[in-house]
């Protein structure tokens, strides 16, 4: 397991270009293998689950070509529906939606049951409900769901909970159903809008994505796709509370301000000057940041996902701020380690009670999950001293280029082992890759 080290207490400046969003990534990936032929999709983050991912498809026979420049193509002609390998399918969440796109196109899927983050039961009854009422024989044996049907056909679904994972998967079984399926009680997060604009780019027909009830009109074939993917909200919240946890002044390219609402109203609420130009936003810190109360909630409300990054704010926040979580039972495993770095928070059930204190200092900390991971490095920035983050590798999972990318804005963040030399190389090749140097020299009023 691998390591990053920093030295905090120092401001984050600059620039940083946000990339494609994980949680369409690893949708995407699978909505292309509806198709014979090949698909081509833009912005693809460099992120382990996407390495993950197309290893995954690589074994049921998809020819996945290298990623270059956020694009990547994929030749699902010779796909199979073979069951994947369990290990690989435990490392990521996503993996589910291999259920739906190989229903989808074969009539078939086996597939274990999938890993992620550990933060709190989270099950997949809403997804099999939903292929058993597109007319498929589902059943859980041994870890593996098999799913089944000589034909789907077209139904009416209502979800008991809006959840991300069900409607974006019940999509991709009923694309090729025969007739129109009804999905209500959706998911309305920007990702499923943009996996619904991907499978339309197919020649799919599904409208009402972002909405709470989606259509879908069954067709009879698809094409491969071409796609790009929209900007990562969770990444780009992550490094907008890094600034402003830092005391910092960052301006984050290539984000959709509308999705980073929520987010963007609780910075400016607690204190944080945000303006926004359409397609970026600059985050300052002038003041120490005032407490606030946060909920979390299914979109458009304060994102799960980048709660405990503003955890780490609102610990170093004047006043007492609090914290619900509404979408997980638990979700607050980050905090035992934020406590060794002098954080003062007491959760009970769903709900922390922070008290700000004026500084946080460095200890040697462990990662268990993606978002945890984030917080952790947010707070090793706002740190005194120096902060080792141990299992790094779940943080790896969702965020390309982190170091090199705080880096850029004058973090001093490395791997460890990592000489300052290779850490210089990486930084130049990562710039190169991201096209940090070409976004600094367009938008140069960081
Ligand atoms: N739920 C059910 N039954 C189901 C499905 C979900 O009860 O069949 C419950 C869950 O237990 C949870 C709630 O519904 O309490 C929401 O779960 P949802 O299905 O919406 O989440 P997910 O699809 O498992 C995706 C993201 C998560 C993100 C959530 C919420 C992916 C791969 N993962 O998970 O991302 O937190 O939506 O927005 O898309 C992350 O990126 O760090 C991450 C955890």
């Amino acid at each position: 397991m691998g390591e990053l080290l920093i030295r905090g207490d120092n401001p984050l400046s600059g620039e940083v270009k946000i990339g494609g969003r994980k949680n369409s990534a690893v949708a995407v990936l699978p909505a292309v293998l509806l198709a014979e032929g090949t698909s081509r999709l833009e912005n693809i983050p460099a992120i382990r689950d996407v390495a993950t991912y197309s290893r995954i498809i690589s074994t049921l026979g998809a020819d996945v070509g290298e990623l270059r420049g956020g694009v990547l193509k994929i030749d699902a002609s010779r796909l199979n529906p073979d069951v994947p390998p369990l290990e690989l399918v435990k490392q990521i969440r996503a993996s589910y939606y291999l259920v739906g796109a190989l229903l989808g196109r074969f009539g078939y899927a086996r597939v274990g049951l999938p890993g992620g983050c550990e933060i709190g039961q989270r099950p997949i009854d809403q997804h099999l409900k939903g292929f058993k009422s597109l007319g498929a024989e589902v059943s859980l044996e041994h870890g593996e769901v098999i799913a089944e049907a000589d034909k789907l056909v077209g139904s009416h679904i209502y979800l008991d909970v809006a959840s991300v994972g069900a409607t974006i998967n019940i999509m991709m079984a009923a694309v090729l159903a025969e007739g129109t399926t009804i999905i209500e009680n959706c998911a309305r997060e920007p990702h499923i809008v943009d996996v619904a604009s991907c499978l339309n780019s197919m020649g799919a027909r599904v409208v009402g994505a972002g909405t709470d009830t989606i259509k879908i009109h069954g067709v009879e074939k698809l094409k491969p796709g071409e796609h790009a993917i929209i900007p990562d909200e969770i990444e780009a919240a992550t490094y907008a509370i890094a600034s402003a946890a830092t005391g910092g002044d960052v301006t984050l390219q290539n984000v959709v301000p509308k999705h980073l609402e929520s987010v963007i109203a609780k910075l400016r609420e607690a204190g944080i000057e945000i303006e926004d130009n359409g397609d970026w936003i600059r985050v300052i810190s002038r003041d120490r940041p005032q407490a606030v109360r946060v909920k979390t909630l299914p979109y458009p409300g304060f994102p799960t996902d980048a709660m405990p990054p503003m955890m780490v704010l609102l610990s170093v926040a004047e006043g007492t701020s609090v914290v619900s979580e509404g979408v997980y039972e638990s979700r607050f495993n980050h905090v035992d380690e934020l406590q060794r770095m002098g954080t003062d928070i007491e959760v009970q059930g769903r709900t922390a009670v922070i008290e700000g204190v004026e500084n946080l200092y460095g200890s040697s900390v462990k990662a268990s999950n993606l978002r945890a991971g984030a917080a952790l490095v947010i707070a090793g920035l706002v740190a005194q001293g120096e902060t080792e983050v141990g299992d790094i590798e779940h943080v790896d999972r969702g965020y390309e280029f982190l170091p090199e990318k705080i880096r850029a804005m004058g973090g001093d963040v490395r791997r460890r082992q990592q000489s300052e030399e290779t850490a210089a190389e990486e930084g130049e090749e990562c710039a190169r890759v991201v096209n940090l140097g070409q976004m600094q020299s367009a938008h140069g009023n960081g």
